[in-house]
């Protein structure tokens, strides 16, 4: 069996069950989040033939920073659920490969711990109600070596889980979701997600932090523009892994309206949500975007093989993508196009 396809078993036998149905959850009836791996493998490819394709080329870059393989990790909450070392495992392990690293604004882990490390990595901020809060979780991801913004935009409210037993929010200790605010830094009603947010949200965030600013959540190319218009300096194509609204379309159906609206812009597009193989990772960059992020199987290596099983997990997916480069014919990522890929 292929090891990444044992993953998340062999994590739920070494986590919490809460956790781990967190983990794997989606919101309301699981539509969105049980569909999303299937739409990928629902594409079908028109390969060439007679291409030289004896060297392929992996790497790329992420608003300037080098990339061995166009794999990231995305941001997730209770990395310390999977291993003691939490965040900064999950650094190493991306370090290792030579890729970047998401960070959640609810880590348990502080941004100056987790850019000790060394691997690049984004601030994925939650705009909260009392601004204050969030500018100051902001100073401390400029502090501690953040590269970029991910401002999630699609979370006015938090998806409603449908939980069967207890949930998340009573078995593990508050350290571990909120470790870049002091206790006396934030009041309870502060950290609601704010739900008056406009594309001007994305200009303050640029002048705040002085970083490039990278919108997540789009699902539409109208709404890709109306980012880049903005000044976004890249869109993740996401609907949360299904963690939002249920029955929102799967990234692998959103990808090519957005990828056609930002044709031409400089906003660099990438994608989220299923992504399992590497000839998903196929046919999400042919489709458009520059590089993928993967959620849950980065928490599953985690949670079994710690920091050596992120990075082998980023590692396997190079692989499977190199494959199929060279059974799809084309030897670098530049040349990859829509035409490859059956609509
Ligand atoms: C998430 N995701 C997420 N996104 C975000 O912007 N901030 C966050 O704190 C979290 N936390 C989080 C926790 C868990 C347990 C999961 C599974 C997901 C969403 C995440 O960044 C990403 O969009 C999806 O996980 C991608 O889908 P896959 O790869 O998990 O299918």
């Amino acid at each position: 069996m292929r090891w990444i396809d044992t993953l998340e078993a062999a994590a739920a036998e070494k986590l919490p069950e809460p956790v781990h149905r967190y983990f794997r959850q989606g919101s309301a009836g699981g539509i969105t989040a049980g569909e999303a791996v299937a739409a990928w493998g629902s594409y079908r490819f028109r390969p060439h033939i007679l291409t030289d394709v004896s060297a392929v080329d992996l790497r790329t870059t992420v608003l300037g920073t080098p990339l061995d393989v166009p794999v990231m990790v995305a941001p997730t909450t209770l990395q310390r659920q999977a291993d003691p070392a939490g965040e900064r495992a999950m650094a190493e392990g991306v370090a290792a490969a030579n890729s970047l690293l998401g960070v959640s604004s609810n880590a348990g882990t502080t941004f100056a711990d987790i850019g000790a490390v060394g691997a690049p990595w984004w601030l994925q901020i939650y705009v909260v109600k009392n601004r204050d809060v969030t500018l100051k979780m902001l100073d401390k991801a400029v502090e501690g070596g953040a590269r970029a913004v991910v401002l999630t935009a699609d979370t006015p409210v938090v998806g409603r889980k449908e939980d069967d037993g207890p949930t998340i929010w009573e078995v593990i200790p508050p350290e571990h979701l909120l470790a870049n605010l002091d206790e006396d830094e934030y009041e309870a009603d502060d950290l609601g997600k704010a739900d008056d947010l406009t594309p001007d949200v994305i200009g303050w965030l640029a002048e705040r932090t002085g970083l490039p600013v990278v919108v997540k959540g789009v699902l539409r190319g109208d709404d890709a523009k109306r980012c880049a218009d903005a000044g976004a300096a890249g869109v993740i194509v996401s609907n949360h892994g299904g963690r939002q609204l249920d029955g929102a379309i799967s990234t692998a159906r959103a990808l090519p309206e957005v990828a056609e609206a930002l044709s031409g812009s400089s906003t660099e597009l990438y994608v989220d949500g299923g992504i399992r193989r590497g000839e998903h990772v196929l046919a999400a960059l042919a489709l458009g975007a520059r590089a993928i992020f993967v959620g849950r199987p980065a928490l599953w290596a985690l949670t079994v093989s710690g920091s050596a099983g992120v990075t082998r997990l980023i590692g396997d997916l190079g692989v499977e993508l190199e494959h199929a480069m060279r059974l799809i014919g084309v030897p670098e990522l530049a040349s990859l196009s829509p035409d490859l890929v059956e609509r």
